[in-house]
């Protein structure tokens, strides 16, 4: 027997789904057509690429974020440990604050999948994960992963699935739309937002922005604005320092938008700086709905 194409496999679990989304279009009820697209009842198509994603954005977008970031982004996030903690935390609040068996996590912002993938991975209950990313080169990146998930080109802003669905909706690194969220989020769901702390990637910061106004950097207004949205259930740090090679540094520097602005001679420092540690300090809120 051949193998199963990628599209047919995700066609296939999509089809499970199917029910979850709404046409981006006129919101009316989608289904999976011929294995091979998603189709409304008022016969709005939206193909199902040969990677095995679907994208359903109303119109083509483009961002900043390109390719080569989110091929680094998966080399560092899959090859090493940078991000452990916050994945194993972010499983372990998972676990205690939801008590439905089958799990459906919405990551908003989702880039090219790793955390969505680690995160399904780890849970000890069955999950479906679903990934939407603006980026349609971050979400061809994420079908890289051979994991069953479902992978979308969307706007947080406009999101294609009906109400109430999500039982965790994830925001890790990503702009929010807390509107959006809400409409996702189903009456017992959490919503868990990572955000930068001041001494993420500190090392890098000095490096590039000493003596600027970028060279600290206060996450304060971000977790307000979360507070005013949601009742917090817990807040947790998680500030590691890391060991780390010349690799893993080359890496990183793509991987990162903090070195968009910066000169090529400030990348030149930062190639050559022999840099050997490395802080992830992030802060994970966790939130439920005011009721
Ligand atoms: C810094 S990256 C973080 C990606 C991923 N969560 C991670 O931690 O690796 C921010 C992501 O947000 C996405 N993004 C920005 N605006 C968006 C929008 N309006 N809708 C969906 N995704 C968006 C970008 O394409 C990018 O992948
Ligand atoms: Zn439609």
């Amino acid at each position: 027997m051949s193998k199963m194409s990628k599209k047919v496999k995700s066609a296939i679990y999509l089809q499970q789904y199917e029910n979850v989304f709404a046409c981006p279009i006129c919101q009316s009820d989608v289904h999976i057509d011929n294995l091979s697209r998603m189709i409304c009842d008022n016969h709005h198509a939206f193909d199902i690429a040969k990677q095995g994603y679907i994208n359903l954005m109303n119109k083509p977008l483009t961002t900043n974020y390109h390719k080569q970031l989110f091929l680094a982004r998966q080399q560092v996030l899959t090859e090493t440990t940078l991000y452990q903690s916050v994945i194993q935390a972010i499983i372990k609040i998972i676990e205690q604050s939801v008590s439905k068996e089958h799990l459906t996590i919405l990551d908003m912002g989702c880039g090219e999948g790793s955390h969505l993938v680690q995160i399904c991975r780890g849970l000890s209950k069955s999950s479906v994960g679903i990934g939407i990313d603006i980026s349609k080169e971050a979400i061809a990146t994420a079908t890289n992963h051979e994991d069953s998930m479902i992978w979308s080109v969307a706007d947080i802003a406009q999101v294609p699935l009906k109400e109430h669905q999500a039982d965790v909706v994830l925001n890790f690194l990503s702009p929010s739309n807390y509107a959006e969220f809400d409409r996702m989020m189903h009456e017992d769901g959490i919503i868990i937002k990572v955000v930068p702390n001041k001494d993420y990637l500190r090392e890098i910061r000095d490096l590039l922005f000493q003596h600027t106004e970028r060279e600290n950097y206060s996450n304060q207004a971000v977790i307000d604005r979360f507070r005013e949205k949601y009742r917090i259930m817990t807040q947790q740090t998680i500030r590691d320092v890391h060991e780390i090679d010349q690799v893993t540094l080359d890496t990183l520097i793509q991987m990162t938008p903090l070195t968009w602005s910066a000169s090529p001679a400030q990348l030149e420092r930062l190639t050559h700086s022999n840099m050997k540690q490395l802080t992830i300090d992030l802060d994970i809120l966790i939130g439920k709905r005011y009721v």
